[in-house]
């Protein structure tokens, strides 16, 4: 079986150019200017007048699933990946049970081989007391070993500073790690509370989860991988200080990375500390969205490649637990459905070159974490595709949200850039507004 995409702007390893792409099955056959071998049983899409990108690899997920499936499920948010152009995914740890032994790492590979309609793949969580099972992780079928090292979501704090240097010695994985030193937050937390009541508001979350919480930690977390050798892949940066402590470029040079790299996020990227008013808890994520400043600082980093991977720590909760203020109300929302559409808006803006935004949601994260034969729009690789429509206005409305949670903190915005087709590994998997819920998706390779 053969695909023709047509007619698009492909854009591709700092590249863009019209042409035409040919799937066989589920992998890229060729690329270029077709203007015969056809024998007309091929299935034809026309992207005049779009841009084909590789599909978005997401290295940051919480799927809820096991345990959490009240927020959220494989099925639910595999699908608002496929209608967001996203076709690879690293899912988090803090499900229940926790992903930190062999046996609840190859439950997730069990679900997701009947539920998730896109590639997948999980980290695997530390703990206080796992790191004898680090020698029994398959490096070829997880991205990495996530280390909590403030806490968040699911009680998964690694404190203890012998575990911390026996994780950051023993790991041959790359380290994800969410940066906030816990002893500061809760010093804040009581301060709060001591002036405004057991649940002080929302806006204060970014004061509680400060700047001060957030440098601590990631100095800390330097430190170990300097001092361990170890790569360490900073999740979610969120501040300007800690940018600084990032001075390298982290654009690859001859196929490596340097030991420390970092994540930003699209919620960090997208919304400053004066959203909270309008979006309230909707917006509460750990580490907090901070000041306009420390966004700005941020889309500099992308620029500059002191960020490395646009994630989106999708977090979906349900809008009933979004209720209360900074102590009370869950921290994370949903985005992976409208991350690229989101991010090419940013392309708009002129704080990104759309060849930027395809090394940092796709290509960087394939080479960051290994992965095999995906990320990049080259001929024998898997056919993972977006293809994204500019000039298309359309508003998110709750009849467009693919997630189980039903609510969005982009409801309300227009969007200019619209997801028009996904393929995943050669198949059709999302056609202009339609999921194709019958399909599943392959564990993704690394190394
Ligand atoms: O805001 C967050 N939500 N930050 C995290 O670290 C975890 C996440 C979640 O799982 O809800
Ligand atoms: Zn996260």
């Amino acid at each position: 079986m053969k695909t023709i995409i047509k007619g698009g702007t492909i854009v591709n390893e700092g590249k863009q150019f019209v042409g035409d792409i040919v799937i066989e099955n589920e992998i890229i056959e060729s690329i270029g200017s077709l203007t015969s071998g056809f024998t007309g049983d091929e299935a034809v899409v026309d992207a005049t007048g779009c841009y084909i990108l590789p599909g978005v690899i997401d290295d940051h997920v919480h799927f809820r699933e096991p345990g959490l499936t009240e927020k959220a499920d494989m099925e639910s948010e595999s699908r608002a990946a496929a209608a967001g152009g996203v076709t690879c995914f690293f899912d988090m740890p803090n499900t229940v049970p926790q992903t930190t032994n062999v046996e609840a790492l190859e439950e997730k590979f069990r679900l997701a081989a009947t539920k998730s309609h896109v590639n997948y793949s999980f980290f695997f969580g530390a703990t206080n007391s796992n790191t004898d099972l680090f020698t029994q992780l398959d490096e070829h079928s997880i991205p990495g070993i996530k280390l909590f090292m403030g806490s968040s979501t699911g009680n998964m704090l690694v404190d203890r500073d012998e575990t911390l240097d026996r994780i950051f010695s023993e790991a041959r994985l790359p380290i994800m790690a969410h940066c906030e030193d816990t002893g500061i937050i809760n010093r804040n937390m009581a301060e709060f509370k001591e002036r405004y009541g057991d649940d002080p508001p929302v806006s204060a979350h970014p004061l509680i989860r400060s700047l001060e919480a957030c440098l601590a930690s990631t100095t800390k977390a330097i430190e170990l991988a300097v001092r361990h050798q170890a790569r360490l892949h900073i999740a979610h940066i969120t501040t300007a200080e800690e940018l600084k402590l990032i001075t390298a470029s982290n654009f690859v040079r001859d196929g490596k990375f340097p030991l420390v790299t970092a994540e930003a996020t699209v919620g960090h990227l997208f919304f400053s500390m004066t959203d909270y008013e309008k979006l309230g808890a909707k917006i509460k994520v750990n580490p907090a969205i901070k000041d306009i400043l420390d966004r700005e600082a941020l889309r500099s980093g992308l620029m500059d490649g002191r960020i490395s991977v646009i994630g989106t720590d999708h977090a979906p909760h349900l809008l009933s637990q979004k209720e209360g203020g900074a102590s009370r109300a869950t921290s994370g929302m949903p985005m992976i459905q409208f991350s690229l559409v989101t991010m090419l808006e940013l392309v708009d803006e002129g704080v990104l070159t759309l060849e930027q935004l395809v090394e940092l949601m796709a290509h960087n994260p394939a080479r960051l974490f290994e992965v095999r034969q995906r990320g990049f729009i080259r001929p024998g690789y898997q056919a993972d595709l977006v293809i994204v429509r500019p000039d298309s206005p359309w508003t998110v409305t709750p009849q467009y949200i693919e997630s189980k949670c039903g609510w969005s903190p982009m409801e309300g915005h227009t969007y200019q850039w619209k997801v028009q087709h996904t393929f995943c590994n050669g198949h059709h998997i999302y056609n202009d507004g339609v999921v194709d819920t019958d399909y599943i998706g392959q564990p993704i390779q690394f190394r």
